[in-house]
């Protein structure tokens, strides 16, 4: 180098000119490997600085220590600078990371969808609910049950006609898919002595499709057995329920009805409250909506399960829980219930 040969002056600003073009390129270097290439250029064995230094021997010595030492210094201040320009790269580094992983804590969280019961379900837990609470016990049968306690036993022999009011389901010759839940009422009955009161809810089938009509559907069947058993307690029992269940001004009509295992027999109806009982396309512009069906268990039901009518009598009644959660959510038809489409159960 020039100025390794031409004086003290000269070799201190060679220095200072090496010291200077470092820091601007040490600043430049915007990675790592940028960074040990620059330092190379001026601290390796065949940089900048190694040459001043191979210079030295020609020097006078008594310039020798001094160029040497102010070499060193150099070297020094330039180690120093690539090591904080390392940190500041490590550290920019860290921060392009952080950055491409930046969780913004102020967004909506994903939400995971959560489940819940469908609504004929919460009808019907509504429904356990209130009847335990008025000391009933909850009774189950199967769903496939036998021709004798879906019929015969409730007093509906083969030829009877009204069996023609529930289109059947058959599984094979003496079974059925059960067309209500008043087969339970023989299955809990039967072996037990009176007093007694239960429900029964749970599914049923019918060949039988319309707006408010499901091939299945789901009801809830009553009856209570004691020795002074009346309509009036029938009726004061579905009162209460209602209420409970559709609210305090919600109103009931009966119909004389039949049912071959009840006598007398009736049907009831509720106000239909979508239009306060005015008239709407729900109640068919009639006031009413129909609920179910009820009245005093049919001796010969009693008789068939080993109950002596002359000193027992008892209630019953079944009526359908879809009904009332389309009431419920003001659903115009039954099969939204079991469509399965979220976007429709979303909102129920
Ligand atoms: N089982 C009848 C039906 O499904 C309803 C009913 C139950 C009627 C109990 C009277 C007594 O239509």
């Amino acid at each position: 180098m020039d100025d390794a040969q031409s004086g003290p002056a000269a070799s201190s600003r060679g220095l200072e000119g090496i010291e200077e073009e470092a820091r601007t390129r040490i600043a430049a270097a915007d990675t790592p490997q940028a960074l040990a290439e620059v330092r190379a250029a001026f601290l390796g064995r065949k940089g900048s600085l190694a040459a001043v230094l191979r210079g030295i021997g020609k020097r006078p010595p008594e310039e020798r220590a001094h160029v040497g030492q102010r070499a060193n210094e150099v070297r020094d201040r330039i180690e120093a600078r690539v090591a904080q320009r390392r940190t500041e790269l490590e550290q920019e580094t860290l921060a392009g990371r952080l950055a491409e992983r930046a969780l913004d804590v102020t967004l909506p969280g994903a939400g995971r969808p959560r489940g819940r019961l469908h609504p004929v379900t919460r009808v019907a837990r509504d429904v356990e609910a209130f009847f335990v609470s008025r000391g009933f016990a909850i009774e189950d049968g199967p769903e496939v049950e036998t021709e004798y306690n879906n019929f015969d036993a409730l007093n509906l022999p083969p030829d009877h006609p009204a069996r023609d009011m529930q289109d059947t389901f058959w599984v094979d010759g003496d079974h059925v898919l059960r067309t209500h839940t008043s087969p339970v009422q023989i299955r809990a009955m039967s072996g037990r002595q009176p007093p007694f009161r239960f429900i029964a809810p749970g599914r049923v089938y019918r060949h039988d499709i319309s707006p408010r009509h499901s091939p299945m559907f789901q009801q809830v069947e009553g009856f209570a057995v004691d020795t002074h058993t009346s309509f009036a307690d029938l009726k004061g029992v579905l009162y209460d329920f209602a209420r409970h269940l559709m609210g305090e001004r919600v109103d009931l009509r009966f119909r004389a009805s039949y049912f071959p295992f009840t006598e007398p027999s009736a049907e009831m109806d509720f106000e239909c409250l979508l239009c306060n009982a005015a008239g709407c396309r729900t109640c068919s512009q009639t006031g009413w909506i129909e609920w179910g069906g009820c009245g005093m268990i049919h001796p010969e039901v009693l008789r068939n399960c080993g109950i002596d009518p002359d000193v027992h009598q008892g209630f019953a009644f079944g009526m359908g829980l879809e009904r009332a959660a389309m009431l419920r959510h003001g659903l115009p038809q039954i099969r939204l219930l079991y469509e399965g489409d979220v976007r429709v159960l979303e909102q129920l």
